[in-house]
């Protein structure tokens, strides 16, 4: 059984194959038309989404499938105690691969072992969102031709958005790819990111507060939000929402060439006057995000072998998770399981998050 939990469940090769297959489907969408005929996607969102939860769904209508799910936590039994493995051990029996949305870190991944079906994460809290990043790479594939030798640009909650750790990790395997990362000093990108993908693969990247500063050199640019959902203090929020804004006039610098990204949706960190300029690529990006989603709901029905490759050992310690959006620390019946990173580091097996010394 195949899932995809984390964007780097997929090797290189797969990825050219899925862009291959999604290219195929937007040239000659009827030879698709009833690929999925008699399947079942159910989109399990317990947490609001406009462009993920409805492109899963176009995409599997779109291959001649059907649909069926919940869009909020309060229209499922979950709002009565229901547990994430329950909830994906019965949907199991209802439809043949489940797309799902959680607020908690590692939720997909504990559903992933109970359904007996295909399971996709469609964004588990500040954690993965691998079909994003699916989208975001085929747009950058029309757009720059290729991967290797850009320059991105990330820019503003570079902390807390999914998005960014899963395209850098993704690029980062491509040769002569650099990063620059743009954000106020509290939402710079976390550690492990540069100590555990960026440096070891000898990625060059720089930190930096001005969008400006950074722009003449961008082949790419990544615009996020931020996030006020991932915010404890409403106070932090209210100072650094405003952080970043893209208007025509900051784009004066940027190359004819370069790419405008951002996962959307936005609140103010793109004028809606860049909406038209030729470089503003984010529309184009949320349709891609179809189109993958098309090629991965393709793949994972059609392939029945995880690909052996070698696996992290997980490891059960007489220790709890610390990160209170992991789904392991809120459903306490989980067992805690843990892996030991190449730097000698303990991390969660649900969430990822390193496990603190012992006092
Ligand atoms: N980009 C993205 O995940 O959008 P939604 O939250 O609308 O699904």
């Amino acid at each position: 059984m195949r899932h995809l939990i984390d964007f780097m469940d997929l090797d290189v090769e797969e990825l050219y194959t899925l862009i291959g297959s999604a290219e195929r489907i937007m040239e000659h969408p009827e030879d698709y038309a009833e690929a999925c005929h008699g399947k079942k996607l159910a989109t399990l969102f317990f947490e609001p989404s406009t462009r993920t939860r409805l492109s899963f769904e176009a995409a599997m209508l779109e291959l001649g499938g059907s649909v069926l799910g919940f869009s909020g936590a309060d229209s499922s039994s979950a709002a009565k105690g229901e547990s994430v493995a329950d909830t994906a051990r019965i949907v199991g029996l209802y439809a043949d691969i489940i797309a799902m949305r959680h607020p908690l870190e590692g939720a997909p991944l504990v559903a992933s072992r109970k359904a007996g079906v295909p399971v996709i994460n469609a964004g588990d809290g500040g954690h993965h969102h691998p079909t994003q990043t699916l989208g975001d790479l085929l747009t950058i594939w029309r757009r720059q031709g290729r991967f290797w030798g850009l320059t991105v640009g990330c820019c503003g909650d570079l902390k807390y958005g999914r998005t960014v750790h899963s395209l850098c990790a993704a690029m980062s395997r491509y040769p002569e790819v650099r990063f620059v990362f743009i954000s106020p000093e509290e939402l710079r990108v976390p550690d492990y990111l540069k100590s555990e993908i960026l440096d070891p693969a000898g990625v060059k990247y720089r930190e930096v507060s001005s969008l400006e500063e950074a722009m003449p050199e961008l082949d790419v640019l990544y615009m996020t939000r931020i996030q006020r959902e991932r915010f404890e203090r409403p106070e932090d929020y209210a100072r650094l929402k405003d952080s970043y804004i893209l208007d025509p006039e900051k784009l004066r610098t940027a190359k004819e060439s370069l790419t405008v990204l951002h996962p959307l949706p936005r609140v103010n960190e793109i004028a809606v006057a860049v909406d038209d300029d030729p470089r503003a690529a984010y529309f184009e990006q949320a349709l891609c995000g179809k189109y993958m989603r098309m090629a991965l709901i393709l793949k994972l029905l059609n392939e029945r072998k995880t690909p052996a490759r070698p696996g992290r050992e997980t490891l059960s310690l007489p220790r709890r998770c610390g990160n209170r959006r992991c789904i392991s620390t809120v459903e306490q019946e989980l067992p805690q399981q843990f892996y030991r990173t190449a730097a000698g580091q303990y991390r969660c097996r649900y969430c990822d998050a390193v496990l603190d010394a012992e006092e």
